[in-house]
């Protein structure tokens, strides 16, 4: 039985700070420590408190750092991690000319299998330790990000696109074969080990209202599973959206219409939102996903993250690579607080952190599990470095408060932030880099 005591500056969130003053959301501790044995966090504390209980422990000191969860990413495209940085385009065009081209490629297993390995050596570079995916519409892009995220011990969650029309040859299924291959997807894979699967309608233009109808089968047959989707990203979506599905009475509709709105459902972007469509989000419990880079890169419109949450809605935050621009969630966090901004928003750097850590497991159902350094939680952290640029120390020669640190990390910290990662107890950060 191996116990790691690891010791450092320590962070955790009980709950979502309504404010910077609210001391009582989250605890830090200028002296911390995580005893973790076999995956799993058995204590959290102050390290005199964890060290007296178990003076065996084998301990790996991390200060002056400061060690938080693990990121959590719930909206990215396996797939695109090289079209990430593509110049000049709006959403449509850049799939077109961009994006679906780069994914037919991933027919080819080996294509996927070196992919998969880099991708994830992308996200433990950041500090991400959950994500969840877009692969391809190939079967064996799926196979290729679980057998990789499997052999991590990660706890992802992804799926294959259901993608039957709009799309170049090479890159289309149909109703019946994606249905077949996704269950063949679910029934190899999902609940194996630390990873889930995901349906995922890549969006409504992709699908005709028969794929429509598969995946609602799927969502039916498969209540454990969670669904993705696009949603209300562009001007010109929405209306080739509501030409294709003339019935619905708006975007989201097409969607709901097809039973594919609950809980368990991420809605990635949803800007342009019609007031009967931030109702039946209110009304299912179907979580929009803030993508900010992505957002920006294509310019496709401003989220509205307090006008959703004022009516009880629950956002998620991602990064959307290869639209988005950094895997990093603390970028993410950066251009996340100018989308705000620009709207009179201000993202407070403890619900900013808040969010890329428990609340982003909130919206996946999973608080449990990861998100928070809570004993019996997965042993997945993030050692963080707030000096790890010569203008980060120079800045924090100033800094006089945890809320500073958090703000500066946000603003100016990227991978040379992230110090070390544990994924299910194991550092896996400068393991790799070796
Ligand atoms: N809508 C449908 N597919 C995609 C995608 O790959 N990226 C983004 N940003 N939007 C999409
Ligand atoms: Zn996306």
């Amino acid at each position: 039985m191996t116990e790691t005591l690891l010791r450092s500056r320590l962070l955790t969130f009980h709950r979502e700070p309504m404010n910077g003053d609210d001391g009582d959301a989250y605890t830090y501790l200028e002296d911390g420590a995580v005893l973790i044995r076999d995956g799993v966090i058995q204590k959290t504390g102050t390290f005199s408190d964890v060290i007296a209980n178990t003076p065996n422990a084998a301990v790996t000191d991390h200060r002056p750092h400061l060690m938080m969860a693990g990121f959590i990413d719930t909206h990215i495209h396996f797939p695109q991690v090289q079209v990430i940085a593509s110049w000049g385009s709006q959403l449509l065009d850049w799939l077109n000319n961009y994006t679906f081209p780069e994914e037919t490629r991933f027919a080819d297993p080996d294509h996927c299998a070196a992919m998969a390995t880099k991708f994830h050596d992308q996200l433990i570079a950041n500090g991400t330790t959950s994500a969840v995916a877009y692969c391809s519409v190939h079967k064996s892009s799926v196979d290729a990000f679980f057998t990789e995220a499997a052999s991590r011990n990660m706890r992802m969650l992804g799926g294959k696109v259901l993608m039957d029309r709009n799309a170049p040859d090479g890159l289309r299924d149909t109703p019946q074969s994606g249905y077949d291959d996704t269950k063949a997807l679910i029934a190899g894979w999902h609940g194996k080990g630390r990873v889930g699967y995901v349906i995922t309608p890549r969006f409504a233009i992709t699908s005709t209202p028969e794929q429509m109808e598969m995946a609602q089968a799927l969502a039916a047959e498969h209540p454990e599973c969670h669904i993705q989707t696009h949603l209300s990203e562009n001007k010109d979506e929405i209306a080739f959206t509501k030409e294709l599905y003339p019935e619905a009475r708006d975007y989201l509709d097409v969607y709901q219409s097809y039973g594919l709105l609950s809980g368990k459902t991420l809605l990635g972007h949803s800007i342009h939102l019609e007031a009967r469509e931030i109702d039946a989000l209110a009304e299912t419990g179907a979580h929009p996903v803030f993508c900010p880079t992505s957002n920006f890169f294509l310019g496709s419109g401003l989220f509205d993250d307090t006008g959703l949450r004022d009516r009880g809605i629950t956002n998620g935050i991602a990064t959307d690579v290869g639209a988005g621009t950094s895997y990093s969630m603390l970028q993410t966090l950066n251009e996340g607080y100018k989308v705000l901004q620009l709207q009179g928003q201000s993202l407070h750097p403890l619900q900013a952190f808040h969010w890329a850590t428990r609340g982003n497991a909130c919206v996946l159902g999973l608080e449990d599990k990861i998100g928070t350094l809570d004993a019996g939680t997965e042993a997945d952290i993030v050692v963080l470095n707030s000096h790890s640029t010569e203008a980060m120390a120079l800045r924090m020669e100033r800094a006089q408060s945890l809320s500073e640190e958090l703000f500066i990390l946000q603003i100016m910290g990227d991978d040379r932030a992230v110090e070390e990662v544990y994924v299910s107890g194991v550092a896996s950060k400068r393991k790799a880099a070796a």
